[in-house]
């Protein structure tokens, strides 16, 4: 098992350090020679059918239903059609609107989970065209699905995920582009910057991987904290909700995640002095209301982790520690956001003398109801 690991004490820390060489793969073969455009031949929708589209279902459990919350933002504001997320669980039963002029997106790593195949089946039966996300080739969404698009994160061991999730992301953006260029609601300009900054994010993943320490020593000192509230806005929400679920699976730390906005309807009452704040910071446009939030927190005396994007260093003045992500486009952020907060867990799950790969109580795929 030792040899598998790669010299890592745990899968997840070496599927962490995956992640650049995953994501290139995901990419690999998708972008036109130029650069500047996707080719995605194994989506066979005809273009007609793509104008026709209406509306879109994502669906899916765990850290792939967080990956399509990433991915309604992005498919909403790059393709311009309403996107709808649903657990796979709670899908199945809702008697969902559905018809052929509806695109179900269904995401999962195994490719196996039963409520997001029973999802899937549904969404069949209901006459709504079926595309996959799965990393697992010939997996029985795979297999079951009208379209297959594979991430190329290779085998995921721990029960945590992570490189699938980074992949599940590159996917959305690849589908985002796709559909935004089928249907002419981007030119090729603002196509040709999306595509550039995904190329770049497997070097970015590398380099705040390289940089990891100040995490590990962060994570060891607040490791004894019984609670963790995880804020951000917008894309910042959907990778606080991954970072939240990330921190109690492999930690047990019980931590909740909350839109930055929402605060004051509630989760504001629970905070007190010391509680660790993990603050996402990395959307420019929303950036000053996300800092009053953060003074929201610490005038409770919170302690303030804030994930900032390099450029919005202003944040340093109201958290009393923050880790920069390197530079990317607005829509990117989420890929190198979601870094740290898997360090983070790791780490802390690590101090705390977690199982790290094999956390009580739960399983790498979730194969019965
Ligand atoms: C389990 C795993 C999670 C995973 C979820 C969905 O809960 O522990 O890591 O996100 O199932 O799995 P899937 O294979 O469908 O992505």
């Amino acid at each position: 098992k030792q040899a598998e690991k790669n010299g890592y004490d745990h899968f997840m820390l070496k599927e962490i350090h995956e992640q650049p060489r995953a994501i290139k793969d995901t990419l690999s073969g998708r972008i036109s020679p130029d650069g500047r455009e996707v080719v995605l031949n194994e989506i066979t929708i005809p273009d007609e059918q793509l104008l026709k589209t209406s509306k879109i279902f994502i669906t899916a459990c765990g850290t792939a239903y967080h990956a399509g919350l990433v991915g309604k933002n992005v498919i909403e504001s790059l393709a311009r059609v309403p996107v709808e997320v649903d657990i796979a669980s709670e899908f199945r039963y809702r008697d969902p609107l559905l018809d052929k002029n509806t695109l179900v997106i269904v995401i999962s790593q195994s490719g196996e989970t039963a409520d997001t195949l029973a999802a899937l089946r549904e969404a069949k039966r209901k006459g709504a065209r079926v595309l996959a996300v799965t990393n697992v080739v010939d997996s029985s969404v795979a297999r079951e699905a009208d379209d297959v698009l594979y991430t190329w994160a290779g085998p995921e061991i721990a029960v945590a995920s992570t490189k699938a999730y980074t992949t599940q992301l590159v996917a959305m953006y690849l589908v985002g582009l796709h559909l935004a260029r089928r249907r002419g609601t981007l030119d090729a300009g603002e196509t040709a910057e999306i595509v550039t900054g995904l190329r770049k994010l497997p070097d970015k993943v590398t380099a705040m991987l390289d940089n990891g320490k100040d995490i590990e020593e962060f994570a060891r000192k607040y490791c004894r904290c019984e609670n963790a509230f995880f804020i951000g806005r917008g894309l910042d929400y959907a990778v606080a909700m991954e970072g939240s679920l990330k921190l109690k699976e492999i930690s047990y730390i019980h931590a909740e995640a909350y839109a930055a906005g929402e605060l004051k309807h509630g989760t504001l009452a629970l905070i007190i002095e010391g509680v660790p704040v993990i603050a996402l910071a990395t959307q420019q446009a929303l950036f000053e209301k996300t800092v009053s939030n953060i003074k929201e927190v610490k005038a409770r005396d919170a302690m303030v982790l804030a994930v900032a994007m390099r450029g919005l260093e202003e944040v340093a003045k109201v958290a009393d520690h923050v880790m920069y992500i390197p530079r990317t486009h607005q829509a990117l952020t989420p890929v190198l956001a979601v870094v740290p907060l898997q360090l983070l867990a790791y780490h802390m799950a690590v101090a705390r003398g977690c199982d790290v790969d094999q956390p009580r109580n739960l399983a790498k795929s979730v194969t019965v109801e």
